[in-house]
């Protein structure tokens, strides 16, 4: 299915999003490129929902169906509070559609004219080359290597700290 811009809907995320999510996040590319474990249920996916309150909290809807979602959080320390943390996905099925770069490009929108955040940041797997190609094209520069930072299918994997200044 080829989708064009005006297809993709932007809107925040509702509660009743959560079995929607609960898909997204178990895919194979999704866990791949996060922190996530496979196979979660809803039950565990709406548990840790709870007390994630990040600041932006955006889904991508193509026809009715959640296809991505964005969230910008905010760092709690006080001295930190120009800095904001991107979270990003989007369903497998969908990848290279531009509604990744559709939903970092309304993060970053809020971050700069919204909220005044001088620094937003994020971390992703050195072998992420296509999310890396899309925070590179958005203004993100790699500040350094978190060794061994993740597991993933029994090995240890480098993640990177990207960030992108707004001064
Ligand atoms: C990373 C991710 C969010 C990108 O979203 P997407 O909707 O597939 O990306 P887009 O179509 O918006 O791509 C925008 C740009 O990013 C770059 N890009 C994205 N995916 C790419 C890939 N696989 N290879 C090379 N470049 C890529 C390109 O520059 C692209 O622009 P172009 O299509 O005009 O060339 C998506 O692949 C994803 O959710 N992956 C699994 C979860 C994940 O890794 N999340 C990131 C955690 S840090």
């Amino acid at each position: 299915m080829t989708i064009t811009a005006k297809d993709v809907t932007l809107r925040p995320y509702e509660s009743s999003d959560i079995a929607a999510m609960t898909v997204l996040l178990n895919m194979p590319a999704v866990v791949e490129g996060t922190l996530q474990l496979p196979l979660r249920s809803l039950a565990e996916r709406e548990r840790k929902r709870q007390g994630f309150e990040p600041i932006v909290d955006l889904v991508a809807v193509v026809d009715g169906l959640v296809v991505g979602h964005g969230a910008l959080q905010l760092a709690e320390q006080h001295r930190r509070r120009h800095t904001g943390t991107v979270m990003l996905v989007v369903r497998d099925d969908f990848h290279r559609q531009g509604i990744g770069e559709r939903l970092l490009r309304a993060l970053l929108e809020q971050a700069d004219d919204w909220l005044g955040l001088r620094r937003v940041e994020l971390l992703v797997h050195a072998s992420n080359t296509g999310a890396i190609a899309l925070y590179e094209k958005l203004g993100f520069t790699r500040e350094g290597v978190l060794r061994d930072y993740v597991l993933t299918r029994g090995h240890y994997r480098d993640a990177l700290i990207m960030a992108r200044l707004n001064r």
